[in-house]
């Protein structure tokens, strides 16, 4: 018999400890504040250290227990170095969010090898080396959940942002892949596929170069997507946090391989 206590204790972080990549801002840091905020002990990790700083800073005020650590992960040592450390300061690991990404805008016949490149190092490589860092201590230790950010962009074709759901399906793909490996391990591995959530990512639209907003484009833009929205409305952090909190947390524990996706309804699948 469930009681109001035993649904409680099962989105209860307390005594966990996680890693969330891109916690620097948007969708990260949402996620960050929303797992301190179930009792996590949150490492908030980007490759602007000051930004992962600032979250970790704000999660404390808030009372909640997080650090920030700068890292880029494009790079698998940065990665192993940070899941060291967390592993030994608190003997475990029990959640890695891997959600720093980024944006490349052009069309298929126009994409560039460096853009390429830069997309697929921080999009996927980061996404894989944070996936092996985690994972090897996850499958020793017994236990764990791995959260991966891919996008709606996965969901249909779009012109102009071909290199990002290249990345992203591959994201899928591998969160996939790596369920059917550490399953029996008592690894969990899912994938979380936001719509349109307005971040410093998306937010390029509508904020000039100067950082202020253009507030007729910002309505021009954000308009038409909540009119074809199911809900009627564009996503917040939040509603991507929540997401995130639930994979992470006993709630989900019968669900591995899979892709979520709070997108308002856009998108069915
Ligand atoms: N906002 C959306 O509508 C939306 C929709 C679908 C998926 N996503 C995905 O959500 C994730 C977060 O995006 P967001 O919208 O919050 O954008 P954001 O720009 O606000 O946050 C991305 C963060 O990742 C960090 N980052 C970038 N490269 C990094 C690197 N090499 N190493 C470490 N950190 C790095 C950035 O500094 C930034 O803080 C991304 O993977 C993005 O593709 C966003």
């Amino acid at each position: 018999m469930e009681t109001a206590q035993s649904v409680r204790d099962t989105f209860d972080l307390g005594g966990r400890v996680a890693i969330v990549t891109g916690a620097g801002s948007g969708l990260g840091r949402a996620s960050a504040e929303v797992l301190a905020g179930s009792g996590a002990t949150v490492y908030c990790a980007d490759v602007r250290g000051e930004a992962a700083e600032a979250s970790a800073a704000a999660i404390t005020a808030a009372g909640g227990a997080a650090v920030g650590r700068s890292l880029d992960v494009a790079k698998l040592a940065d990665l192993e170095f940070l899941v060291a450390e967390a592993t030994e300061a608190h003997g475990r690991l029990d959640i890695m969010c891997n959600i720093a990404g980024t944006m490349s805008e052009s069309t298929i016949l126009e994409l560039s090898e460096a853009d390429l490149d830069h997309i697929m190092s921080v999009n996927l490589k980061g996404v894989l080396f944070g996936c092996q860092a985690a994972g090897r201590v996850m499958v020793s230790q017994g236990s764990g959940s791995i959260v991966n950010m891919a996008s709606a962009a996965v969901l249909a074709p779009n012109p102009n942002i071909g290199a990002y759901a290249m990345t992203k399906s591959a994201v899928v793909q591998l969160t996939r892949t790596l369920a059917t490996e550490i399953g029996r391990n008592a690894v969990r591995v899912n994938a979380v596929a936001p719509g349109f959530v307005p971040t410093n990512m998306t937010s390029r639209y509508y904020v000039r170069p100067d950082g202020s907003v253009d507030e007729e484009m910002k309505e021009l833009v954000l308009a038409p997507m909540a009119k074809f929205a199911p809900l009627r409305r564009v996503g917040e952090p939040a509603d991507v946090a929540y997401c995130v909190l639930y994979l992470a947390s006993d709630a989900s524990s019968f669900l591995t391989g899979q892709l979520i996706s709070p997108n308002g309804g856009v998108a069915m699948h």
